[in-house]
């Protein structure tokens, strides 16, 4: 099928600017002729109209920042997602902070019974309200597709949950927030931190998690958080933690993941160019995609 590409430049469910530019600086380090190389179709159907008006206020009943106009955008989000995919297209999302995947993934939850999802990342995206420490919603977007989180957020797209706890997967995990750890528990999230990283190696954390997801889903979403990737390759964004990941070991799960042929759509996050080593991030991002498109070293 065809790949079409989306970008979601949403900022405002996180502190600093230039996440904005993320989707134009991954097509500028060459996506679309990337993807091409491998004999791919591509519609790059251009950005979702988003708007970013930013406040730094966080509501004193809620401890959100920006809620009215993040859940607006990711209405937005949800409306192009769900029209790429009706299409037929394989849809890859470029944010855009994370928060992004309230939306991607509300359109996606359409199309399934049983939507996997694979959140590839340093945090684990589980806050609310209740726990955040931040008011940043780009903190809160996995737990708002599961179901949890302001219902100005969670009933985009239909009310509550659009994926479940069963059929999640987070990997690259290293700072994790107490509230966060406690839902971790609570609902039985599979979560391959750095330790389970370190100590069995990534080939063998992909094998256990596509297994896992295989017997249960019937399409997966990867959330590419490029903040999953250690900072020494992905610098360009906005909240990096160090020791992840190695661009070999991130390149091998992205191989993997391909070989598996079950992913049915991804989108990549966080990606910030006004924070970068000149255009790194968005390069290296874009190794990533083309290995995930099935792009061999030879
Ligand atoms: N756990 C922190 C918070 O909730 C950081 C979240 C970072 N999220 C991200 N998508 N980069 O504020
Ligand atoms: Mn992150
Ligand atoms: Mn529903
Ligand atoms: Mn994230």
């Amino acid at each position: 099928s065809r790949i079409g590409i989306l970008g979601a430049p949403i900022t405002v469910a996180q502190p600093i600017d230039g996440v904005d530019l993320g989707p134009q600086s991954i097509r500028y380090a060459g996506l679309v002729d990337r993807l091409a190389d491998l004999n791919l179709a591509i519609s790059d159907y251009g950005d979702v109209p988003v708007t970013n008006e930013r406040s730094h206020h966080v509501d004193p009943k809620t401890n959100l920042r920006n809620l009215p106009i993040i859940a607006k955008n990711n209405q937005l989000i949800a409306d192009y997602v769900y029209d790429v995919k009706k299409k037929g297209d394989f849809p890859l999302v470029l944010g855009g902070d994370h928060s992004i995947a309230i939306g991607t993934i509300a359109a996606l939850h359409h199309f399934y019974k049983n939507l996997g999802v694979i959140w590839f990342d340093a945090h684990a995206d589980l806050n609310s309200g209740d726990t955040s420490p931040s008011g940043n919603i780009h903190g809160m977007s996995l737990a708002v597709s599961l179901g949890i989180g302001h219902d100005q957020l969670t009933d985009i797209h239909g009310k509550r949950a659009k994926i479940k706890p069963e059929n999640t997967v987070i990997i690259g995990a290293r700072s994790v927030d107490q509230g966060e750890r406690e839902l971790i528990q609570d609902l039985g999230i599979k979560v391959y931190t750095m330790h389970d990283l370190e100590k069995y190696g990534i080939t063998h954390v992909m094998e256990d998690a596509i297994g896992y997801l295989h017997e249960r889903v019937d399409g997966i979403h990867l959330s590419l958080d490029v903040d999953g990737i250690d900072p020494t390759y992905t610098p360009g964004t906005g909240t990096p933690v160090s020791g992840g990941p190695t661009y070999r070991e991130t390149h091998l799960a992205m191989s993997m993941l391909y070989d598996a042929q079950l992913l049915t759509s991804m989108e990549v996050v966080e990606v910030n160019p006004l924070l970068d080593q000149g255009n790194k991030t968005a390069e290296i991002a874009n190794d990533m995609i083309a290995a995930f498109f099935g792009e061999k070293y030879c």
